[in-house]
């Protein structure tokens, strides 16, 4: 095996990286089901526990903490090993992670369909399940700094920096909305309220965003974009400043999620104009990792997996500049409660997050199995098939979102309201159908992901010859 030598452990990371991919199956499925919902409400079925409202936190659960989530610590792991020079510091810190955040994922499956939710966002779970979360982290933060701190060179590779801006922010965010008063097994209260709650709440949500689902993967694009390509980061210097301003700058942005609300004016102005700050940085990374690829652009011809991560880092580029456009108060007037929220949150989730999330994963899975994807023509079908996907999905939502706008502000000569709210969601219906259509490419691609990564395991772990096809350039 690659690297066995130095003894790494790479059992933990293909436990996660095996487990990425499922939940990528199962989260996507749901989406589908919720989007097709939305489509056709008949498929509620008066079953409460399979109703759109239970259902869509079980969705929004399993991608973040379940797919995402999971990419995270198989890549943290992955790249603190081969970064540092070392083993892993603890094992059975590893195995506390595995298996602890699969349990919670096991308790999400069950809780929010009965209807057991806190209802805050991103954070429904209840409280039992909050402190077993907490636990876990602590357990994957002790593990990864504590691996830092052994480790066998003297610089600390800047992908590492951001995977503890990870670590450290969301243990924080995390305690401080999950502090509630329980009342029961399976009920409690926040200690917060009214305004204070709200904006707590969004001071977690947005922080989610920037360290959970930004923070993590430019961990994971300043590993894997590099590597793939065999080729230096552009420009170090800019990637540090990269990680700063960040991580400066994100904790500001909350108030930009309550814009028009009991806040007060000043903080969604705040939130504003830090959002609008964040272009740079976000940029100034976005072509950083595109700049790597600089006179090798020819690679994207006949790399599969770069392919993968280069098209997240242009969604990166482009969903960092609707964010900053959407917090400023006059597009607010008009984006926020409509779909365009959702077309921009997917084109994140899908084009970033999940584009690169599939690239590295087909990358450690050849490392670490020490082989070739056991059928390339399926790796490249699944990048058509999530590219494609995507753009229907965010299309549609783009035109609905806007649409919806525009119909709640127009009013007649007389100054009332042009259309009931009933007219808007008719409106909707086919873009419905083109989101659910398009969300159910990308779980096709999903389920060709999950098919392909089980045949090749079960390929090089049964039959030798692969490992002499893989070429000498990617065995490091
Ligand atoms: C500089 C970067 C970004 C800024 C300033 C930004 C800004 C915003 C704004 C203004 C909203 C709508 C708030 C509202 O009207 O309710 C929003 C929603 C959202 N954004 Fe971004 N965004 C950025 C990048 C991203 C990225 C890269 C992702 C990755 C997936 C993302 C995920 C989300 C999510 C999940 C929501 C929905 C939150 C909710 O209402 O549940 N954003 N963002
Ligand atoms: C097949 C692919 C997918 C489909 C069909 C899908 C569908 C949906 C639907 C229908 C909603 C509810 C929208 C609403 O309330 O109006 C939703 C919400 C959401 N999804 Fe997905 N989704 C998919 C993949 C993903 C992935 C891979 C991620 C993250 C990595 C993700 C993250 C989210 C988030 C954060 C929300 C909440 C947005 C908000 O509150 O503003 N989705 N999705």
């Amino acid at each position: 095996m690659v690297d066995s030598s130095r003894g790494y452990n790479y059992e933990i990371v293909k436990f996660f990286t095996v487990m990425a991919c499922v939940y990528l199956v199962i989260g996507t499925g749901v989406g589908v089901f919720i989007a097709s919902q939305l489509a056709w409400p008949n498929l509620n079925f008066d079953i409460p526990y399979i109703t759109f409202g239970r259902l869509r936190s079980v969705h929004t659960n399993t991608v973040l903490y379940g797919f995402a989530g999971t990419v995270l610590v198989a890549t943290a792991f992955y790249v603190v090993q081969r970064t540092c020079s070392v083993r892993l510091w603890s094992d059975k810190l590893a195995w506390y992670t595995f298996w602890g955040w699969n349990i919670y994922m096991l308790g999400i499956f069950i809780t929010l369909p009965l209807g057991l939710t806190q209802g805050k966002e991103y954070h429904e779970a209840e409280w039992p399940m909050d402190i077993l979360l907490a636990t876990v982290w602590l357990a994957f933060l002790l593990n990864f700094t504590m691996t830092l701190a052994i480790r066998k060179v003297s610089h600390i590779y800047v992908a590492n920096w951001f995977y503890l801006a990870l670590l450290i922010m969301f243990t924080y965010l995390h305690v401080v909305n999950s502090l509630s008063i329980p009342v029961g097994l399976w009920k409690s209260y926040s200690i917060f309220a009214g305004v204070q709650d709200a904006m707590i709440q969004w001071w977690w949500g947005h922080n989610a965003v920037g360290f959970f689902l930004t923070s993590g993967f430019l961990g994971i694009m300043y590993y894997f974009v590099p590597k793939q390509a065999n080729r230096p980061i552009y420009s170090y210097r800019l990637s540090v400043i990269h990680f700063w301003a960040l991580v400066f700058g994100y904790v500001w942005l909350g108030a930009h999620h309550l814009q028009y609300t009991a806040l007060p004016d000043w903080t969604g102005s705040l939130g504003a104009a830090i959002s609008l700050a964040m272009i740079i940085p976000s940029w100034g990374g976005a072509l950083n990792g595109m700049f790597t690829l600089s006179g090798a652009w020819n690679k994207l011809r006949t790399d599969y997996i770069l392919r993968f991560l280069i098209v997240a880092l242009a969604f990166y580029a482009m969903s960092t500049f609707e964010g900053p456009v959407m917090s400023s108060k006059t597009v607010n007037a008009l984006s926020h409660y409509t779909d365009w929220t959702i077309g921009h949150v997917h084109s994140g989730a899908l084009g970033w997050v999940a584009m690169i999330s599939i690239g590295a994963i087909y990358h450690m899975v050849e490392r670490m199995w020490n082989t070739e994807m056991f059928s390339i023509k399926l790796v490249n079908v699944h990048f058509w098939v999530a590219t494609i996907g995507t753009a229907i999905y965010i299309t549609s939502m783009w035109i609905a979102g806007i649409m919806q706008g525009l119909m709640w502000r127009a009013y007649d000569d007389y100054g009332n309201l042009s259309y009931t709210f009933v007219e808007s969601v008719a409106q909707m219906h086919p873009y419905y159908v083109m989101r659910a259509a398009g969300g159910f490419i990308f779980f096709c691609g999903a389920l060709i992901m999950l098919f392909n990564v089980i045949r090749t395991i079960r390929l090089a772990t049964a039959d030798t010859r692969h490992v002499s096809s893989i070429p000498s350039s990617q065995q490091t």
